[in-house]
């Protein structure tokens, strides 16, 4: 599979990111989680929709990510909101793993938020 623009953005080795685990990623200033389930590898903006909270500093179970601060719960496939508080759903971003990297496609245009 190849990267067909310029709007990829490498995170990093995919092996560095386990199953069921997230990690933070920035870019031009946006904060984004990127999320590795059984399902595979999935990208939504990093801070919850309730209060700002990093996302990258919850819990993945499943497909799903729980905020660390009020346990508000997304889908990380499609950025539903699924539990109180949170009400809003998060941004999602497409991922793909090429060449053992994992890239995000975050267009020039596009903020995190
Ligand atoms: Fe995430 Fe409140 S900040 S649930």
């Amino acid at each position: 599979m190849s990267l067909p623009d310029s709007d990829w953005r490498r995170v990093g080795p995919a092996v560095e990111l386990a199953e069921e685990d997230v990690m933070p990623f920035e870019f031009n200033g946006g904060e984004y989680a990127i999320y590795h389930t059984t399902d595979g590898f999935f990208a939504s903006a990093g801070m919850c929709t309730h209060e700002s909270e990093p996302l990258a500093d919850g819990i993945v179970i499943g497909n799903v990510i729980e905020c660390p601060l009020h346990q508000g719960r997304f889908d990380v496939r499609t950025g539903k909101a699924l539990s109180a508080p949170v009400c809003v759903d998060l941004k999602t971003f497409p991922v793909q793993v090429h060449a053992g990297d994992i890239y995000i496609r975050i267009p020039d245009i596009v903020s995190a938020s």
